[in-house]
């Protein structure tokens, strides 16, 4: 099926109200200010938030307390990521008592939790404006009728559309993300992502060209590909091996990226796409949830055990040097200190770069949150600290194979604890440190490798 792309007239109507707004600042200034919570996906939505405002005239704000308008882009992925949020927004309150003027918002996906929307405006009567995940493109519309002294509260039931053409103010460095889709269809039974997401829908392959070549053009080399389930992406029947080999060919791009995997959908097709593509980094980011078969089912993850470790041996086959990466689960409903066994052992089996481990925790709506079985938080955390010492051991253990080995890094930035180094990554996105300074920021070099730390590695310039 076609998405559905928001009407041209909605998206110039938006262009105007940013007109309008800039047209009432006059030469002001004001400051605006953003926190993100959650993943990439919210990261590059308060991009967009900002290339709207900067539009407008708004600048970036150094904190909070200076700040002329403050959003908060939430997430509700696990619980802790709700409380943190009330607790932030609440925090307001006195910047708000010392400056009328402000202006206050919350968006992003605990926003389209309508409960917890209607929850917060209550508590919280001093927020300006309230939106969902749909309503991004029109902010400046939003915003123009909070300037004029309303109140917005504006949470849409869609099933998602398609937003182009929006400026975007891009965090400062070499290394920026473009979305290749939205939303996810995959109703992992613990996951409230498609509920606050909406239905899949992918970008047409050449609108990610073009915002490719134009980040390129802006001074980036490092591009991130990012959707919920990139393996299922289906632009017009472009498909996302071929969309890879598509981007892979855009000049000036040195590095592309892309995430998240979902293990179903992993095709070999994809393996050798990454094999081929010369820009198409050494990593995988492989969120596996369980190692047991009979929690992976109860999670509707629609893959085994045994599946995936087919997946990372065809990667590790034909990509060489590839990394894997994961996100863990532990504490889903019925786990039993078997199940757990089987998570362990597949950590020590596969032997990832870096994994992201969880307990679980009860996403109201979802099926897994009704499921008989819960476990106690108590066990969550005893079964969570062991996963996690599994992959400390591992991950470290991993490390020593980059002995004596050459790679290329990114030099991104300056370690200011003890001795200066500068910082970089490998392809394989394993951190390097190295002595420099901060004129490397931004260029490659190469490197070897002399030494490991727990979960990065020491190096020197070798050319
Ligand atoms: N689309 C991505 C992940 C999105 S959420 C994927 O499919 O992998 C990122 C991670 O959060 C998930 O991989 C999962 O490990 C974790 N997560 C999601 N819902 C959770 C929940 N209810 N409790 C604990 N962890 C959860
Ligand atoms: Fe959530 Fe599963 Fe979709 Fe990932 S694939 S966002 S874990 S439902
Ligand atoms: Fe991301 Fe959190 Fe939403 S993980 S998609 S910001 S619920």
């Amino acid at each position: 099926m076609e998405p559905r792309y928001v009407d041209n007239a909605i998206i110039e109507e938006s262009y105007r109200a940013i007109d309008r707004l800039k047209a009432g600042l006059g030469n002001a200034h004001p400051l605006y200010y953003i926190e993100t919570y959650g993943c990439q996906m919210n990261e590059h939505d308060s991009e967009k938030i900002a290339g709207m405002l900067e539009s407008i005239g708004y600048r970036k704000a150094a904190s909070k307390t200076e700040a002329d308008i403050i959003i908060f882009n939430t997430c509700c992925i696990r619980d802790h990521a709700e409380k943190r949020t009330f607790g932030n927004v609440g925090f307001i309150k006195e910047l708000k008592a010392q400056n009328p003027a402000l202006i206050t918002g919350v968006c992003g996906c605990m926003m389209q939790q309508r409960e917890v929307a209607k929850r917060l405006s209550q508590r919280f009567p001093f927020v300006d404006m309230i939106f969902g995940t749909n309503e991004l493109h029109v902010f400046p519309q939003l915003l123009e009728k909070v300037v004029n002294g309303g109140r917005v509260f504006e949470i849409r039931d869609t099933d998602g559309e398609i937003a182009e053409g929006l400026p975007v103010k891009r965090n400062e460095g070499f290394s920026t993300f473009v979305n290749i889709m939205y939303g996810c269809n995959n109703f992992c039974s613990y996951c409230i992502v498609p509920y606050v997401r909406g239905r899949e829908r992918s970008r047409r392959a050449e609108d990610i060209v073009e915002e490719v070549r134009n980040v390129v053009r802006e001074g980036f080399t490092e591009v991130t590909l990012l959707g919920q389930n990139v393996n299922s992406y289906n632009g017009g029947g472009v498909r996302f091996p071929e969309l890879l080999r598509m981007v892979n060919e855009v000049e000036g791009l040195k590095r592309l990226r892309f995430m998240t995997s979902h293990p179903k959908d992993l095709s070999h097709e994809l393996v050798m796409a990454m094999a081929e593509c010369d820009k198409v980094c050494e990593h995988i980011h492989l969120p596996v949830q369980s190692g047991s078969n009979r929690i992976l089912q109860l999670m509707n993850r629609r893959y085994t055990r045994e599946h995936y470790l087919e997946l990372v041996r065809d990667l590790r086959e034909n990509v060489k040097g590839v990394e894997i990466t994961t996100d863990i689960i532990v504490g889903f409903p019925t786990e039993t200190e078997e199940d757990l066994e089987d998570t362990l052992s597949l950590v020590r089996e596969v032997g990832y770069s870096a994994a992201y481990s969880f307990a679980y925790s009860v996403r109201e709506g979802t099926k897994a949150a009704v499921m008989d079985g819960q476990i106690p938080e108590e066990v969550k955390k005893e079964r969570l600290k062991r996963l996690n010492e599994v992959i400390a051991e591992s991950v470290t253990g991993a490390n020593d194979k980059y002995m004596g080995l050459e790679g290329e890094i990114l030099v991104e930035g300056r370690d200011m604890r003890g001795e200066p180094m500068m910082f970089g990554k490998l392809p394989s996105l394993k951190m390097v440190y190295v002595k420099g300074d901060e004129s490397m920021i931004g260029n490659y070099y190469k490197v070897r490798i002399t030494g490991t730390r727990f979960n990065s590695l020491v190096g020197e310039i070798i050319d």
